[in-house]
């Protein structure tokens, strides 16, 4: 018998035995399921400023509030356009590219630090 055979029939009887040994600790009971109602919050809140703001309320509002986000500290334009562009590579926001800028300079010039 070679050491290659002795190992195969080690592995193989290692592969029986599991199973068997861990049938009889039985399945773990099952959790208790039930169903709740949640109610979660609603915002009405729009980022403001008029036609400068369009572009935020167009892409932002989408998965949190603006108070969210204007409750953020006070960032540099290059911050936000690094915030802005994470939303789209960590997070899939569907943002569009020329709206990325515009979005950048509202929120500088309303949350921003220069
Ligand atoms: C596709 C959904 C989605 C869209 C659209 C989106 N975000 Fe987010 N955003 C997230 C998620 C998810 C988080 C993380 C939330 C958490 O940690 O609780 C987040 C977090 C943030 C934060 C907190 C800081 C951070 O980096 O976690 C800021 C600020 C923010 N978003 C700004 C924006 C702005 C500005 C826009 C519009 C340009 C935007 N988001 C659009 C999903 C989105």
């Amino acid at each position: 018998m070679t050491i290659r055979t002795v190992a195969g029939v080690l592995l193989g009887a290692c592969a029986l035995a599991w199973p068997l040994a861990h049938a009889s600790a039985g399945a773990p009971p099952a959790p208790a399921l039930r169903s709740v109602s949640v109610q979660l919050p609603v915002s009405k809140r729009m980022f403001p400023g008029g036609a400068e703001a369009a572009p935020a309320n167009a892409n932002c509002l989408t998965c949190h509030s603006a108070g969210m986000v204007l409750n953020q500290p006070s960032l540099s334009k290059a911050t936000w356009e690094a915030e802005v562009k994470k939303m789209i590579a960590v997070y899939k926001a569907p943002i569009a590219e020329k709206d990325i800028a515009p979005i950048a300079a509202y929120l500088a010039a309303t949350k921003g630090t220069d």
